[in-house]
């Protein structure tokens, strides 16, 4: 009866969906499943609520834009389906594991292995040679050297930097740093890659080959999740998310749906990409 009562204080909205979903547990066929994830940042005395129940499922396979004004909770939510940080309340299920509730081991395996991460930032080492950034995340996974340089030799060649293996990031340009960066986050192999603003900072035609690269990426089959407030970023997306206040304002596919996205999602009537018909469009 506590529990009730508390869960319904932190709830703003559909306390029967989530209950029943929650109940149900994970849809197997969702890779990310996440039901009534709130955050709540305490600084002091002040609360913020940076997330006020977002529901959602992914499935394999998706390219997902995340839009949203600055301070809607877009970060704080690719945080948490990141397993970087760890709700207030909800549920979160990640290929079928309740991440609340896995071991700490397992759940640096999870990081590991499930997840790939790419920041604005590039966060790169930046004395370190291209390689042997990439290497780093295989590295902590325990691969054996020799395998370890294979696939980060693999990964650069995939992101089109075979020909700069040993440059650090002060003899890149800031695309190629962001394209060790993603070779980086897919050198393990991951089950979904994370981008926040991974465009950020970089000038619009090397944003454009980054795109394009995620795009490959994603028609290769894997999922990606990417943060962006530019509208031409979101249309290389298949379906775009709109955060606002904490809650998804909006959810929206742009392109054609896989048979298993059409299964979960239900099949949906195509929206026209974001920025439609408002720019620099003369002809
Ligand atoms: N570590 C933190 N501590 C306190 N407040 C935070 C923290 N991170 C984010 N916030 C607040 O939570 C809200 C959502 O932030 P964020 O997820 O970064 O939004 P976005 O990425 O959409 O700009 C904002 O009001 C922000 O100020
Ligand atoms: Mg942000």
């Amino acid at each position: 009866m506590g529990l009730f009562k508390k869960r319904k204080e932190d709830r703003s909205s559909g306390e029967g969906f989530a209950a029943a979903a929650s109940a149900e547990g994970p849809d197997p066929r969702a890779l990310i499943h996440a039901i009534d994830i709130v955050k709540i940042y305490e600084m002091g005395d002040v609360k913020v609520h940076a997330l006020r129940g977002v529901t959602l499922k992914v499935t394999r396979g998706e390219m997902v834009a995340i839009m949203g004004p600055s301070g809607s909770g877009k970060s704080t939510m690719m945080d948490i389906l990141g397993c970087l940080a760890k709700p207030t309340s909800g549920t979160y299920y990640l290929d079928g594991d309740n991440i609340e509730k896995v071991s700490d081991n397992r759940l640096a395996e999870i990081r590991n292995k499930k997840i790939g991460f790419v920041f604005q930032s590039f966060n790169l080492l930046p004395r370190m040679s291209a390689l042997h950034n990439v290497e780093l995340p295989l590295i902590y996974a325990g691969v054996p050297k020799r395998e370890r340089r294979r696939r980060a030799i693999e990964a650069l060649e995939a992101v089109g930097l075979g020909d700069r293996l040993h440059h650090k990031s002060n003899e890149l340009s800031g695309g190629q740093i962001q394209r060790v960066a993603i070779a980086r986050a897919l050198v393990t192999r991951p089950a979904i890659i994370f981008a926040d603003e991974p465009t950020g900072n970089l000038d619009s035609r090397t944003s454009e080959e980054i795109m394009q690269l995620f795009e490959e990426l994603h028609r290769q089959g894997n999922t990606i999740l990417l943060v962006t407030h530019e509208p031409d970023i979101a249309a290389h997306c298949q379906r775009i998310i709109r955060l606002r206040d904490g809650k998804i304002e909006s959810d929206e596919w742009i392109k054609e749906m896989s048979p298993l996205a059409k299964e979960v999602h239900g099949e949906r009537p195509l929206s026209p990409p974001p920025g439609w018909g408002q720019a620099d469009d003369d002809d």
